[in-house]
């Protein structure tokens, strides 16, 4: 069955984004992207860079990785909120929302229901793994399904931000096991870890 891989870049203190939700490696953003980290992503995940990137790079590969896309509502506004309705329409495209509605663009399906659901049914009709970009709200809803956890890791620190899974996870502890790993010489690094099927035992 497919896996849903949650692919996210991530400071060494574990934070995806910034206090203010705003997009960190855009043209006002604080996350320094370095040549080696572009350079990687698009000899080995080219399907998760956005379209308007992709066509400015000439880029025209499928990957190997992903054919479909899921995300939160808020990080899909980051793109709406820049004229981009759709930033890959190289992918199937599904937006988690109860709140907005009709979607934006006719390629981009808007689910109002259940993630951990959706994603089950996602998985059931396979195809390539299905690419989870976040933010850390959805990721925590969809915690239990996450198969694969590729962090994509800066090395940076900011203190306080968006963290991973969202400001309001649960305490759940899971065991990671580490399955490649590439560090480039920026001091970033891409470090992929499958779940564990060994249950970690928290004492009170
Ligand atoms: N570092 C990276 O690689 C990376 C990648 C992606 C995003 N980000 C950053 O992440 C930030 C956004 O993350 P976020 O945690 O604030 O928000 P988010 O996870 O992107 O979106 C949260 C929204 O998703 C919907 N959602 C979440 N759980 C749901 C559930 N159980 N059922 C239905 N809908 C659900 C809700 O939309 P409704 O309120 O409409 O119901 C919720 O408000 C941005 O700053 C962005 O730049 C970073």
């Amino acid at each position: 069955m497919r896996k849903l891989v949650y692919f996210i870049a991530s400071t060494l203190d574990g934070f995806i984004a910034g206090p203010d939700g705003a997009d960190p490696t855009g043209p006002d953003g604080f996350w320094p992207i370095p040549e080696d980290y572009v350079a990687h992503l698009i000899a080995e995940y080219p399907e998760t860079l956005p379209g308007p990137a992709r066509a400015a790079l000439s880029i025209t590969a499928e990957g190997a990785h992903f054919d479909t896309v899921v995300e939160g509502r808020r990080s899909y506004e980051i793109g709406l909120k820049a004229g981009v309705t759709d930033a890959y329409p190289h992918l199937r495209h599904l937006v988690f929302s109860r709140t907005l509605g009709e979607s934006p663009d006719p390629a981009v399906e808007i689910v109002a229901t259940d993630p951990v659901a959706r994603v089950k049914e996602l998985k059931q009709e396979g195809g390539k793994d299905i690419w989870l970009v976040g933010g850390g709200e959805l990721a925590a809803s969809l915690y239990t399904e996450i198969d694969t956890l590729i962090v994509k890791l800066s090395p940076m620190t900011i203190g306080a931000g968006i963290p991973l899974f969202g400001r309001n996870a649960s305490f759940e502890p899971a065991a990671w096991a580490l399955r490649s790993h590439k560090v480039l010489a920026s001091g970033a690094a891409y470090l992929t870890y499958e779940r564990n099927a060994t249950t970690l035992t928290v004492s009170s």
